[in-house]
């Protein structure tokens, strides 16, 4: 089984995304589509007393205005309300009482003949409150913080901090070199390009069809008949292209509520955008303030860390994750400890996004080692390899592989790291001060059940079918891939179907997870294909593979041939034809291998150099080098190109991006991508991108999944670059000119 697989290929839905054939969720139609515009809240937590909405019934073609008074029925009780990721604790209903827990929260939804009028009749509403005092600031709720909850079942396991070991604090006090620091990240919003949407069909007889922007449309059917006690049978979700999701598709968001409700209560079609400023009101990356204090003897080995995180969640649900489970792996370290607390705020809950939890608590420990190599007068790589570990330091368990070694040592050869001057300032050029930093990123290497359906022609043509998503990373391509090689036919002969909650059953598109899972389940629907077609094979007159095993056969070119003696073969039309049939489907659901004796994670290096201008602060990252362990990669311009954006993402992080809060209100000041920065190609510079050699046994294709390993680290190695070039330490993100200067 081999051609396409490891090979650079481009997206099968290239042409179709650039030519604007690939369809997104605001661009299906429907007969009598009406549109909504949603009114937000403009107060942070109270009761809605009166809403006023004659004004905007007066608009020539307003249908109607649906707020928490009129709207269809919702369930009432949490349960119905608990999408597939959502944290403990109880969901926000939209427009379900009068109750406001956050600025920005939907209080009304007008629906009109086109989405001019409805957003004009929209700024008509007027609306009383009751105010309640709020709290929106995390450093206000510093003494008010409770502990991340104790696991109910072991699936939560995974999101409480490592236990401690040795006897950290003493170790702390004795070491003969230390480093503490306390790092912030502030709040990001994950700045899609795409804004949610949901276009809702009704149709005749009741049954939905909803066109959501989502990382998993079975998630979302789940959702919507939960919230409206409807059957599955009678909600379809599809999803077929996605223009950025970052985490902020995992859960289904208020748009997809909105809109359902509206085509419920009209029994029309409605469309519900939100606008920019509304994206801002949904999930986000929970700040974080975390403090390590680090020991090493003078060796340049560590004898204990301490990590404590505040992350911040909202009042009605406790959203966490295992945020220094990542930086705890790294390290040999004999003593350690690791805690977490919540900060709750009148907000809306806070969400994954981009390599949730560990982007930043290894963001602070990257920094937190760079400053303890100056402290030790140690090169900040050499240290890194002094305190290398093969095994997890969490659960002292070996890795199934871990080539993060290869990484530092291709990535350091590919960025020059040899020629680096390890005083701060000493760099220059052309008048801009030069600094080199590094750092290290781990991400999990996870694969979840999943469902696969082939249907294989007797021509050679096969018809691939999934509910995952394909949330821009290249997951059509990848499947097409997988299931040309699985099958034996050309790439051009694979169509692929995904996005659809009537597909086979697919968790949501995150975590890294869905390369390793829909590949090697497309691998095992592909084996089930083969054992068929040997089956009716068998029962050929004078056929060649009488006595052959499943496991001796492979799909090639159109035949079914010996893998032992390629002189034994049938083609596959030939086989068809003598069963009488012209296609072979099947489907199968792969679960991953439990293998609790060995870690599972992706690992990378990343390299930055920044020019900062002395006079003005400005930063610019120059170069980065990234080198990536992270298994057989599928396909190496799309996972070159997932890197890319990860780095790009990181620049954003180190540099950039902060959601800014007016406390008085509780209300985002910078809710647009003008205020709120993002980096843009006069950004980014020359980025390269390494994957190394990582065999892996994990799974039967060896894939550990891509993207959200590229993110980690890489703030923290631009923190470190711009120390070295400024001889400043800023540690709370972003590392803007003004905190330089
Ligand atoms: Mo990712 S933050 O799990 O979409």
């Amino acid at each position: 089984m081999a051609g396409y697989i490891g090979t650079s290929q481009s997206r099968i839905d290239g042409v179709k995304k650039v030519t604007g054939a690939a369809k997104y969720a605001a661009e299906f139609n429907a007969p009598g589509l009406a549109y909504g515009s949603i009114v937000a809240s403009t107060i942070a937590k109270g009761r809605i007393v009166h809403i006023d909405t004659s004004g905007a019934k007066r608009v020539p073609s307003v249908i109607d205005v649906i707020t928490h008074q009129n709207r269809p029925s919702m369930a009432d009780n949490d349960k119905a309300y608990k999408d597939d990721v959502a944290p403990l604790g109880s969901p926000f209903r939209p427009l379900y009482d009068n109750r406001v827990m956050f600025n920005g929260q939907p209080i009304a939804l007008v629906v009109a003949e086109t989405s001019e009028v409805a957003r004009d009749a929209a700024s008509r509403i007027r609306v009383e409150y009751t105010e309640e005092p709020h709290v929106t600031n995390l450093f206000q709720q510093l003494d008010a913080t409770i502990s991340v909850p104790q696991p109910t079942n072991p699936s939560e396991a995974v999101f409480t901090p490592p236990s401690a070991r040795g006897t950290p604090e003493q170790a702390l006090a004795s070491a003969a070199v230390r480093h503490e620091g306390t790092y912030y990240v502030p709040i990001e919003n994950h700045n899609a390009m795409e804004l949610f949407t949901a276009t809702a069909v009704y149709e005749p007889g009741g049954k939905l069809t909803v066109y959501n922007k989502t990382q998993g449309v079975q998630n979302v059917q789940r959702y919507v008949c939960g919230v409206f006690g409807m059957k599955p049978e009678d909600v379809r979700v599809l999803s077929p292209f996605m223009g950025g999701g970052f985490g902020s598709g995992l859960r289904p968001n208020f748009e997809v509520v909105l809109a359902v409700q509206a085509a419920l209560a009209l029994r029309r079609p409605v469309r519900v955008v939100l606008t920019r400023p509304q994206m801002y009101a949904l999930g986000y990356r929970p700040a974080m303030l975390q403090r390590i204090a680090i020991g090493a003897n003078s060796g340049g080995t560590l004898d204990a860390i301490t990590h404590d995180v505040i992350t911040v969640t909202s009042q009605n649900e406790t959203f966490f994750r295992q945020e220094t489970g990542w930086s705890a792996l790294l390290y040999k370290s004999a003593n350690a400890t690791y805690a977490h607390r919540l900060a709750r705020l009148d907000r809306p809950t806070s969400s994954d996004q981009r390599a949730p939890g560990a982007a930043t608590a290894v963001y602070a420990l990257e920094c937190a080692m760079d400053e303890l190599a100056v402290a030790l007068k140690i090169d900040p790589l050499d240290l890194r390899m002094r305190c290398y570990s093969d095994r997890d330091q969490i659960r002292d368990r070996p890795y199934s592989s871990k080539a993060l070694r290869e990484c530092y040592a291709q990535g350091a050869a590919a960025f020059g790291w040899d020629k680096r001057n390890p005083a701060p300032r000493s760099m220059r050029d052309d008048g801009d001060l030069v600094g080199w930093g590094m750092a290290t990123g781990v991400w999990d290497a996870t694969q979840m059940p999943i469902t696969v359906r082939i249907a294989l022609s007797a021509i050679g043509h096969a018809e691939v079918a999934c509910a995952t998503s394909d949330i821009g990373t290249g997951t059509y391509t990848i499947m097409a891939q997988v299931a040309a090689d699985s099958l034996g036919i050309p790439l051009e002969n694979v169509s692929i179907k995904l996005g659809d909650s009537a597909l086979p059953p697919s968790p949501v598109e995150g975590g890294s997870w869905i390369a390793a899972s829909v590949s090697n389940g497309i691998a095992t629907t592909a084996a089930a294909i083969r054992e068929n077609l040997l089956q009716i094979a068998k029962t050929m007159p004078n056929t060649p593979l009488a006595n052959v095993g499943p496991d001796d056969v492979a799909l090639a070119g159109g035949d079914l041939v010996s893998r032992l003696d390629a002189t034994r073969a049938v083609a596959i039309v030939d086989v068809m034809q003598h069963g009488g049939i012209d296609r072979i489907a099947q489907e199968k659901t792969t679960s991953p291998v439990q293998d609790e004796d060995r870690a599972h994670n992706t690992h990378s290096a990343t390299f930055a150099e920044v020019k900062v201008d002395e006079q003005l602060g400005v930063i610019r990252v120059a170069r980065v080098v990234s080198a990536v362990a992270a298994g057989r990669i599928l396909n190496t311009k799309t996972a070159a190109s997932q890197i890319l954006g990860s780095v790009v993402w990181g620049i954003g992080m180190a540099l950039q991006e902060e959601t800014l809060i007016d406390h008085r209100f509780g209300r985002v000041m910078n809710a647009n991508i003008a205020e709120y920065h993002v980096p843009v190609n006069a950004d980014v510079y020359d980025i390269k991108v390494i994957f190394v050699d990582e065999p892996d046994d994990s799974n039967p294709l060896g894939v550990k999944g891509l993207g959200e390993i590229g993110l980690v680290g890489v703030a923290a190695a631009i923190a470190n670059a711009v120390y070295h070039a400024t001889g400043k330490r800023v540690r709370d993100l972003p590392i803007t000119l003004d905190k330089v200067i």
